[in-house]
């Protein structure tokens, strides 16, 4: 039986929807913790591309069961689309995919507000605007509204009709705009919506237990990165739930002593979507390659991804902080054609090196990054199957990364098969 968590370990657009389609295929369950639709699993499965937000990319795999935790915030517009395509598809999703009650559901007012309070505030974070700070906020202000309370229609309603009072008068004092959100609206839209929800609806922590007990495999797939992490990640430039492997048991309702391995997913080098600091980004011609040749561009909200040159401190901070078990490097085919490539190994702050990552954003934002530099290759790797005929230079890479942790898989391309376990 294996407990395996799959982390994004920079900044999130790691590879992780390939990892976790690749490591679902042995897992009997695949279980989401965090995050909404802000993320974007992408998946190539021969000449069909999948694009997951909601759904847990594990649905991909059809031995494979999936679940949506309650540390999710659900976003009940991206699932139906995505069950739509994945339907249409033959990719059937009855008694395979459930829903923890517990989750808190997106409403439309949340990414109304996302958008409003992004544009007032100073120092912006660049959100992806599908509602997940405001719906965060409602549930820790508990006011949220969960899945279990939109079966109960009584309930439902007044809880609604309370909230959509206490956004507008919020809307209003800080924009000037009178009743902002309608109740009629709003609550008709949703009802038939929820109706096609209704029947994936499950207890996940429960789901997990049987499964434990049956000694079935259980993946939790993460979304994001550790370093947008709203407790560990580069604060106030971070999404709003633990991205980390730590998210997983409030996430879904999982005991610590349960898990086994933290898989963490790193790209070969270094992308953000987003504001905030970067040591290692590049403005230059080598940032303009990778973005070009890796397509460094967001899944969810079509923004060009920043690139730079991979991070040692990030891959240690991220490390220590999911208890990361083993690597999956991805995209290292991207840095082929390169001569030298470099890697930071410490940050220059004032007269001092440092030498730790950590999540201080002004600190980093004065950073210079102080680098080693690593032979290139030129060769094509994309095709290689087997570790031992990567080039020399491919494996000394891979050795300098192994020095933070052990690497179980590289990813050389998008397809299922571009993977060479080590
Ligand atoms: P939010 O999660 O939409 O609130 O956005 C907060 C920050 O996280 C922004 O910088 C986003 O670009 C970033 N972000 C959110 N989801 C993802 C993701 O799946 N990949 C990469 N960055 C993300």
């Amino acid at each position: 039986m294996s407990v395996r968590i799959a982390v994004g370990a920079q900044w999130g657009d790691e590879g992780k929807g390939k990892i976790i389609d690749l490591l679902s295929s042995g897992a009997d369950l695949v279980v989401r913790y965090q995050g909404g639709a802000n993320a974007g699993h992408t998946v190539k499965i021969n000449d069909k591309k999948f694009i997951l937000h909601m759904i847990p990319s594990g649905v991909l795999n059809k031995k494979t069961v999936s679940a949506i935790g309650n540390g999710v915030v659900f976003d009940y517009e991206s699932f139906i689309n995505e069950l739509t395509v994945l339907n249409n598809e033959g990719i059937d999703t009855e008694e395979r995919l459930f829903l923890s009650p517990y989750a808190h559901v997106v409403m439309p007012y949340h990414k109304e507000i996302d958008r409003a309070f992004e544009k007032v505030r100073k120092n912006k974070i660049g959100t992806t605007f599908k509602g997940i700070g405001p719906a965060y906020q409602d549930k820790i202000s508990r006011c949220g509204i969960r899945v279990v309370d939109i079966l109960d229609d009584d309930y439902f309603v007044s809880v609604l009709k309370n909230n959509i009072e206490m956004k507008n008068l919020t809307f209003e004092s800080m924009y000037g705009e009178k009743n902002k959100f309608s109740f009629d609206e709003i609550y008709k839209d949703c009802l038939d919506k929820f109706s096609i929800i209704r029947k994936y609806v499950k207890d996940v922590s429960l789901i997990i237990d049987e499964y434990l007990k049956q000694n079935k495999s259980i993946l939790f797939e993460g979304a994001q990165g550790t370093l947008l992490d709203i407790d560990h990640g580069t604060y106030p430039y971070v999404t709003s739930s633990n991205t980390t492997s730590g998210g997983v048991c409030t996430g879904t309702g999982v005991s610590p002593t349960k898990i086994n391995s933290v898989i963490g997913v790193m790209k070969a080098y270094t992308t953000r979507v987003g504001n905030g600091p970067f040591v290692s980004e590049l403005f230059d011609d080598t940032g303009k390659y990778l973005s070009e040749k890796g397509h460094e561009v967001g899944a969810t909200t079509g923004r060009p991804r920043r690139c730079g040159y991979f991070d040692a401190l990030i891959a240690r901070y991220s490390v220590r902080i999911n208890g990361i078990s083993s690597l999956a490097l991805t995209k290292i085919d991207v840095l082929g054609g390169l001569d030298k490539i470099k890697v930071c190994v410490g940050y220059k702050y004032n007269d001092q090196i440092l030498r730790e990552f950590l999540p201080v954003s002004n600190v980093l934002e004065k950073c210079e990054p102080v680098y080693e530099e690593l032979e290139g290759w030129k060769e094509d790797i994309s095709e290689i199957r087997n570790y031992n005929e990567l080039p020399e230079n491919v494996k000394k890479y891979i050795g300098y990364i192994e020095k933070v942790s052990p690497v179980e898989i590289v990813s050389v391309g998008p397809e299922r098969n571009q993977s060479i376990y080590k």
